[in-house]
């Protein structure tokens, strides 16, 4: 386990074994965004930090994205993001594409890492059909590694999805749904229009893209040093990975002028527990579910 990673990044991770209910009305209060107030001491220093990364380094950060995530793979193997099983309890409208019982759906995990959401997903639905996606090279490599792994199921390859045309593996319009987790944090704000613009065009019309991402004032967010700070709500980790923190108006409005229409767009609020270590960090969290405009044909 990386420890910068632990103080700094995404507790979405190994280290933190429970996620206990819905935090609202207790530690958390509903703030302008509906997301977490801060305390006067955490507004203090958030206003203070308000240096940016130089321009050079922001440069190099983000002509070395893809080769930084595939490091981070080199080093922590498939062992550092838990099996994310509360995909299908979570997102029910998965099973609420179905027009009838055991209808075969295709869907598409974009940025699927090492598959914590996809095999969970296959094992759990026998009738899904699954493309998966990742920029990083060795991230597919231990998809399609898996013992779970079924070609006849499964379409796992490479793509960065900000420069790569997902129709050179996807059909376009046949995709029931997207599943958008923990990824689009980690492009940059200003090409984060370009994975939504390709993602839309391998979906089926009236249907979603389902997004589980980090909310802004996570836990993750305040501990962030002034060093890491890249833009407004946007920080690099020390592995040199980046984490965009959203509110709920700014993805919204980034969904919709791609075309997409919402359907739910909200803060979950959530308490993650590390039992053996008596810790308890209040995380935000922003799922949501965007449509795609039409009828299917
Ligand atoms: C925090 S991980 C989440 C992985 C997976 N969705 C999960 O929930 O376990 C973010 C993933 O996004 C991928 N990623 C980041 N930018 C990408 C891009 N431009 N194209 C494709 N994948 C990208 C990274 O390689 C990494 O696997």
């Amino acid at each position: 386990m990386n420890e910068s990673r632990s103080l700094q990044g995404d507790t979405t991770a190994a280290q933190f074994d429970v996620v206990i209910s819905n935090c609202e009305g207790g530690t958390f209060q509903k703030g302008e965004h509906n997301a977490q107030i801060l305390s006067p001491k955490e507004d203090k220093k958030m206003a203070k930090n308000q240096t940016l990364v130089s321009d050079f380094k922001q440069k190099k950060l983000e002509i070395e994205a893809q080769k930084n995530w595939d490091l981070f793979y080199k080093r922590n193997s498939t062992n550092f993001f838990k099996d994310r099983h509360w995909t299908t309890r979570e997102f029910e409208e998965l099973k609420g594409c179905r027009e009838f019982k055991d209808q075969k759906l295709t869907i598409l995990e974009a940025g699927c890492g090492v598959g914590n959401c996809l095999f969970p997903l296959l094992e759990e639905d026998l009738h899904i059909f699954a493309y998966a996606c990742d920029f990083s090279p060795r991230a597919v490599e231990y998809v399609k590694q898996n013992p779970l792994y079924d070609a006849q199921r499964c379409k796992a390859f490479q793509c960065d999805l900000t420069k790569d045309d997902l129709l050179e593996n996807i059909p376009s319009d046949s995709v029931d749904a997207v599943m958008l987790i923990f990824v689009l944090s980690a492009v940059h704000p200003k090409k984060m229009h370009l994975v939504l613009r390709n993602i839309y065009k391998v979906l089926k019309p009236g249907k979603c893209v389902l997004f589980r991402d980090y909310g802004i004032h996570d836990h993750a967010m305040l501990r962030f040093k002034s060093t890491s700070k890249l833009g407004e709500n946007f920080y690099v980790r020390q592995d040199g990975t980046r984490s965009y923190f959203f509110t709920n108006d700014f993805l919204a409005e980034l969904f919709t002028s791609v075309g997409y229409e919402t359907v739910v767009n909200e803060y979950v609020l959530r308490e993650t527990v590390n039992k053996k270590e008596g810790l308890s960090v209040p995380r935000v969290f922003l799922q949501s579910k965007f449509r795609k405009p039409g009828r299917e044909t």
